[in-house]
């Protein structure tokens, strides 16, 4: 699926049904979405844009980072976190970012600073498709602790059977 105007693709590759009770559990992935930040346009002085915690963000934010000259054809990311939230936005430039829950996989496409990405726990993402001069800028709901990485993509994929016991998950999809 392709949304014009705000171009952002959807991709479906994998979907499996969690059955709980005899009612569907919604997917993580589905928690993740494009959400707009308030925009004030100045016609004479150009635009303005906020973030406020749990108003415009479900989260706090203890920590925001940014990525950038980041070389062309490199991917960034490739791991999931155990708690953390986050929040992508293209400050500059464009990339793609690649969700996956262990179900399914959507692309989302980021190019404008008035909008951006809510990534929920246990989502692998990977970052590609960097445009020259890209500016990735993250606002994330911790400090940084490399002890809520998961950074191999199996150990990734036995977390969410942890999580979803008796589900089937994408599990011969991708190597580490
Ligand atoms: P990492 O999150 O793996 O980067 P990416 O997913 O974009 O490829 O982080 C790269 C390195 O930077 C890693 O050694 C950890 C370090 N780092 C910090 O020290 N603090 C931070 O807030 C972040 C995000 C990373």
């Amino acid at each position: 699926m392709q949304f014009i105007g705000r171009t952002y693709m959807f991709q479906t590759k994998v979907f499996i049904v969690n059955l709980v009770d005899g009612g569907i559990l919604a997917m993580v992935i589905e928690k993740c979405r494009i959400i707009d930040v308030p925009k004030i346009t100045d016609a004479t002085k150009g635009n303005l844009s906020f973030v406020e915690s749990r108003k415009h963000i479900p989260f706090d934010i203890a920590r925001v980072y940014y990525l950038y000259d980041v070389p062309g054809g490199v991917d960034r990311g490739g791991h999931a976190h155990r708690t953390l939230e986050q929040f992508f936005i293209a400050m500059s430039g464009s990339f793609d970012v690649l969700l996956d829950d262990g179900y399914r996989e959507k692309r989302f496409h980021l190019n404008r600073a008035y909008y951006g990405l809510y990534v929920c726990p246990m989502v692998w993402r990977k970052l590609d498709n960097f445009s020259s001069g890209a500016v990735c800028l993250v606002l994330a709901s911790d400090f940084y602790k490399e002890s809520d990485y998961i950074r191999d993509y199996k150990r990734f994929l036995e977390a969410v059977r942890k999580r979803n016991p008796g589900e089937v998950a994408s599990s011969d999809k991708k190597d580490g």
